[in-house]
């Protein structure tokens, strides 16, 4: 299982040495949430990650799956067998591909199931977008939250959102339902990459967000050690006055 208390780390490299070396500056024999998204699995299939499961590290495999239900439900199976902790899919494959897709872990023949999580509107997309390309003419916010009750009705465990959205999935899902969110950055380091609606660590967690995804700023950070253990040290700090308040 995911460790809720870490930040889940965005294994962002462009080889699996890369990645290695990285994963040696950063605390050892202790298990890590490492997130990783397509370059790293197109590269280098799924042996890199059973090595890190292997090791005991808790992987969310983000290959966002959206194909038709059969295709999703036969390639699930398949995942789950990896040891994965967590996987997903887009909510825009509907419904019925959602439930294939948890139909295709459960008939994994495994001990413990991966989190299924789906992918609201990508951060990536701007309001423009959704009307002119997708043809959709509700407010984004309408839209995130249309597809967060569509992936609990369909029986996933949660969603991947902005942490701005975080709140919106709560009221309109449950407690429970989970927020999983990159787009985290520090209010104090002035930043100038592509993520736009962002939030620091304690604002997310604060916004109801459950697991946060931060990349670049530890993955390309002069000391990632020191920038993961602080995060690590501002979630807990964060959530002991959320249940002390
Ligand atoms: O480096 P950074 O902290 O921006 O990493 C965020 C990670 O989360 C990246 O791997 C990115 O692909 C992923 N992601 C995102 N926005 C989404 C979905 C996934 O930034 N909506």
């Amino acid at each position: 299982m995911l460790d809720k208390h870490q930040p889940i780390i965005a294994l962002d490299f462009a080889s699996v040495q890369d990645a290695k070396d990285f994963l040696t500056k950063m605390p050892k024999h202790q298990p890590l949430n490492l997130k990783i998204g397509m370059e790293l699995y197109y590269l280098s299939g799924s042996e890199f990650v059973k090595s890190l499961v292997d090791q005991g590290h808790k992987i969310f495999l983000d290959l966002k799956l959206h194909d038709i239900p059969n295709t999703v439900e036969r390639s699930m199976r398949i995942l789950a067998q990896l040891g994965i902790a967590m996987v997903n899919v887009h909510a825009a494959g509907g419904q019925e591909m959602m439930t294939a897709a948890k139909e295709g872990l459960l008939s994994a023949n495994i001990q413990s199931q991966p989190l299924l999580i789906a992918v609201t509107q990508l951060t990536s997309t701007s309001h423009e977008q959704l009307i002119t390309e997708q043809l959709i003419s509700s407010s984004m916010e309408d839209c995130v939250q249309h597809y967060a009750r569509l992936a609990l009705q369909a029986g996933l465990d949660g969603v991947v959102c902005s942490p701005q959205e975080a709140h919106l999935i709560k009221e309109v899902t449950h407690s429970h339902f989970l927020t999983v969110t990159p787009g985290i950055r520090s209010q104090h380091v002035p930043h100038t990459d592509d993520q736009k609606r962002t939030l620091d660590i304690a604002s997310a967690i604060r916004n109801k967000c459950d697991f946060l995804v931060i990349g670049r700023p530890i993955t390309r950070s002069n000391d990632p050690e020191q920038v993961y253990q602080q995060a690590v040290k501002m979630i807990l700090q964060t959530r002991k006055e959320i249940d002390n308040a």
